[in-house]
């Protein structure tokens, strides 16, 4: 099969690769020339496990070309996949333009026979208004079918090499069957590929994507319960997870969500919901318990120090929105940097993976470490905000000799509070009684 697919973004990139691993001939375009020449050296612009070897392997077998010639390779294939960013605006609704901008631009060079996918998350109707924008620019009737994306950050390509299910939403059978043969090689037994209208397949992303953040704030909200009553958000979790209509899943408390879609696709759902007089009263609720919950660890600081951070250094390990990407949009870790900033307090941050990206956002303001435990020296507290594997098992008396004082605030719970409290530190996480030693 012959696909273009326009944008190389995080979904673009590993859709794309994906398909020419499985036979395909793909061509990625993308107007970012400097991203396009670092593709074609075979250089990887993005953190995402196992997508740079499966980079290489394809554009060495000839399966995976990069190109800012968008008419070309429109010409030239059979499906074109459009997979470029739908971000919010400040209402919350969503920014279509670079979308449109891709419409306008592909028409004129559109094959007979060719059919567009609208990859990008965007609201319902968008499939109805690009099919008869291409009418309208084409003076035919161009397939559009509509197939949300459910990658996960740092498990993209295992999530599209092994799908849960494939969401495909077109008008006639013909481009399903089209779709269906493509997905084919990745579909195991049990999993489906959806046959439905593209309004419901847009709706699905949305819908899947708010359930999550729902599921996520739901289990803040009876944290900061548990914390004020004594309970033990852990246990609680576990209580009710054993419950097989309630699931472990996306039941982890934290530091709130961030990242590139739930924010954003909560926000954008709302806004639809607002726009077709539906008061989305979850949909707010969500959002506004997860902003709440960004600013969760600079509240308990404040608290444990007494409000007055100005001589205070605050070692921070984690800054990502989640653990295996360099990824820092929406990440909680903004929300405290700047928060504790404003405070006064000097910071030494360590990721293992974010650092660069996190230094062209706040340059000399903070110091940057090269190892975890460099962070630490001579730091009053140190701030736990994402999950990395290499912060599960440090060496703790490590840790006492390097901090100022054995003080550690844990937004991921990623410590067992009886041992923290024998091996002699004050420590704070999320949902759980705070212990001193
Ligand atoms: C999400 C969806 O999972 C994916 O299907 C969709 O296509 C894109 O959005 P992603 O943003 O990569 O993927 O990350 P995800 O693993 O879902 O985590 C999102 C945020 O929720 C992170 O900030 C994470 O730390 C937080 N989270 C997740 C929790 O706080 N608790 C949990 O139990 C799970």
């Amino acid at each position: 099969m012959r696909i273009a697919m326009i944008g190389t973004g995080y979904v673009g990139l590993v859709t794309g690769t994906c398909f020419a691993e499985t036979g395909n001939d793909v061509i990625c375009v993308d107007c970012d020339a400097e991203k396009i020449r670092l593709l074609q050296a075979g250089g990887c612009p993005i953190y995402e496990p196992g997508l740079e070897e499966l980079l290489q392997r394809n554009i060495a077998a000839g399966r995976l070309r990069f190109t800012t010639d968008l008419p070309s390779a429109v010409r030239w294939a059979k499906l074109i996949f459009i997979a470029v960013g739908t971000p919010s605006r400040d209402d919350g609704s969503v920014d279509l333009s670079a979308l449109w901008a891709v419409v306008e631009e592909m028409a004129p060079h559109l094959a007979e026979d060719a059919i567009v996918v609208i990859k990008s998350t965007a609201p319902v109707g968008t499939n109805a208004a690009v099919t008869a924008r291409l009418r309208e620019l084409t003076g035919r009737s161009v397939d559009v079918a509509t197939n949300p994306e459910f990658l996960k950050e740092g498990a993209a390509v295992e999530d599209f090499m092994k799908p849960d299910r494939v969401v495909v939403g077109a008008r006639r059978e013909e481009v399903l069957e089209i779709l269906w043969d493509l997905y084919q090689p990745y579909l195991r037994t049990d999993k489906p590929l959806l046959f439905m209208s593209p309004e419901s397949a847009e709706m699905t992303k949305y819908a899947a994507n708010a359930m999550l953040a729902t599921k996520i704030s739901f289990i803040n909200e009876i944290a900061a319960i548990c914390e004020r009553t004594g309970a033990d958000i852990n246990d609680v979790r576990r209580g009710i997870g054993h419950d097989s209509r309630i699931g472990f899943a996306f039941l982890f408390p934290g530091v709130g969500y961030g990242g590139s879609c739930f924010p954003k696709d909560v926000r954008a759902l709302a806004a639809v919901a607002r726009a077709h007089d539906v008061t989305p009263r979850i949909l707010e609720a969500t959002h506004q318990v997860n902003e709440h919950q960004k600013g969760i660890l600079l509240r308990k600081i404040r608290e444990h120090f007494g409000g007055a951070l100005s001589d205070k250094t605050i070692a921070i390990w984690g800054l990502s929105f989640k653990p295996g990407t360099d990824d820092i949009r929406e990440a909680p870790s903004l929300v405290l940097i700047d928060g504790l900033l404003q405070h006064g307090a000097a910071l030494r941050v360590y990721d293992p993976e974010a650092m660069d990206n996190v230094r062209k956002r706040y340059g000399n303001r903070l110091t940057y470490c090269q190892h975890r435990d460099e962070a630490l020296d001579d730091a009053d507290a140190l701030v736990i905000v994402t999950e990395w594997k290499q912060f599960v098992h440090p060496d703790f008396d490590e840790m006492k000799r390097r901090l100022k004082r054995p003080v550690i605030f844990d937004g991921r719970n990623i410590y067992n509070p009886h041992r923290m409290k024998d091996l002699g530190f004050t420590y704070y996480s999320i949902g759980r009684p705070p212990v001193r030693p």
